[in-house]
């Protein structure tokens, strides 16, 4: 593949896809990659095997037109500003992006190959330019269950979410750790003495959690210690716009579109790093016995990863704690529910920043370079 334009590279979504594009050695297949600032015009930019070369800027349409694909982690405002004058000047470059402001746009597909590779392959067929990641929840979902969905097994699901803080950016990571530190610090000596009174304790973090010098510039709220319900903006039906995205973007992803399958559900901010857990509810097209669901889940793809439905194996390897910075998707919980045969639960956890994020764009330019 010829030139490759890197935006947004160096922030977290655009780190971790350069760690896993040098893991997978993806820069030797690229005749050339260039990387692209907002800032630092002309300052060196990263050597990723080939020396290093002048930063490039990333506002400059002649520049960018020279690229046969661009690649972009910059977010929602970059692609806006940058993409339809990239488009209306002629240039028929492929646009892979990260960010959701062009995935609903009928020219555009969502990516996430080990599970719509077929519809990946028609886009690219039918001469299509704009390949976008998903929302991380959708993606995740759909690697722990894409199976169940392949076999036409999925009549309607609800994903109630817990949702780490990478999910709402870098920032957000670093004040739920500062909460946790705020909250901590308010009870160290009540906590090292052992005879201390735990309702005290529990006065003391909660009048922290509630005071005016408690960090929330970001979340808006304390997370540490307690949750947020509600993710991203509001909508007019009373989703929040994360909610409403479960449903719009997993029927784009399966080409399902002019027959969506319902899917809706609550999506809450939990004090989890990078990790999004989910709580789902399936409601099967037919009755489908626990040994064949899991047989077609544990079989859909090389990440997901079937955890029985016992209790010492689902703490131990259905949390965030063991998941994060791995590309596995664990699912477990799996059971048929007092509401009836074809009602089943499942638990699922997924790294919000590979699979949820940089994943299926590295993946992406690896499948236009096949
Ligand atoms: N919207 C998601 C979240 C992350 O806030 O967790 C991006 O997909």
């Amino acid at each position: 593949m010829k030139r490759v334009g890197f935006v947004g590279w160096r922030g977290m979504v655009g780190s971790v896809l350069m760690d896993r594009m040098r893991a997978e050695n993806d820069f030797t297949w690229i005749d050339e990659p260039v990387f692209f600032t907002t800032s630092q015009v002309g300052q060196p930019g990263p050597d990723v095997g080939r020396g290093s070369r002048p930063l490039e800027d990333a506002k400059a349409l002649d520049a960018l037109r020279e690229m046969d694909v661009i690649v972009t982690c910059q977010g929602g405002d970059y692609t806006k500003s940058v993409h339809p004058k990239l488009r209306a000047s002629g240039w028929d470059g492929y646009w892979i992006d990260a960010a959701s402001s062009l995935r609903m746009a009928p020219e555009s597909t969502i990516v996430l190959d080990p599970v719509n590779r077929g519809v990946i392959d028609a886009a690219l067929d039918a001469g299509r330019r704009d390949f976008i990641g998903g929302n991380c929840t959708v993606s995740l979902m759909l690697m722990a269950i894409g199976g169940l969905f392949r076999e036409g097994l999925v009549e309607w699901v609800t994903a109630m979410t817990y949702q780490a803080a990478s999910g709402a950016g870098a920032k957000n990571m670093r004040e739920l750790l500062s909460q946790m530190g705020v909250l901590h610090a308010a009870v160290e000596p009540l906590l090292k003495d052992p005879g201390s009174a735990i309702l005290e304790i529990d006065r003391r973090v909660t009048s922290a959690m509630r005071g005016s010098e408690f960090p929330t510039a970001n979340f808006g709220a304390p997370l540490a210690g307690s949750l947020i319900p509600w993710i991203d903006t509001q909508l007019d039906n009373g989703q929040s716009r994360e909610e409403w995205k479960g449903q719009a973007e997993t029927n784009k992803i399966l080409g399902l579109s002019e027959r969506p399958v319902p899917i809706d559900g609550t999506c809450v901010r939990i004090g989890a790093m990078r990790c999004h857990s989910q709580g789902l509810t399936i409601k099967l097209a037919r009755d489908v016995s626990i040994a064949e669901v899991e047989r077609i889940v544990a079989g859909a793809n090389d990440w997901v990863k079937l955890v029985p439905n016992d209790r010492d194996l689902s703490i131990r390897e259905l949390s965030p704690a063991v998941v994060t910075g791995t590309l596995g998707v664990p699912v477990g919980r799996l059971r048929k529910m007092n509401l009836g045969d074809r009602y089943l639960s499942a638990f699922t956890v997924g790294d919000q920043l590979l699979w949820g994020a940089a994943e299926p764009l590295r993946r992406m330019l690896a499948i236009l370079a096949e």
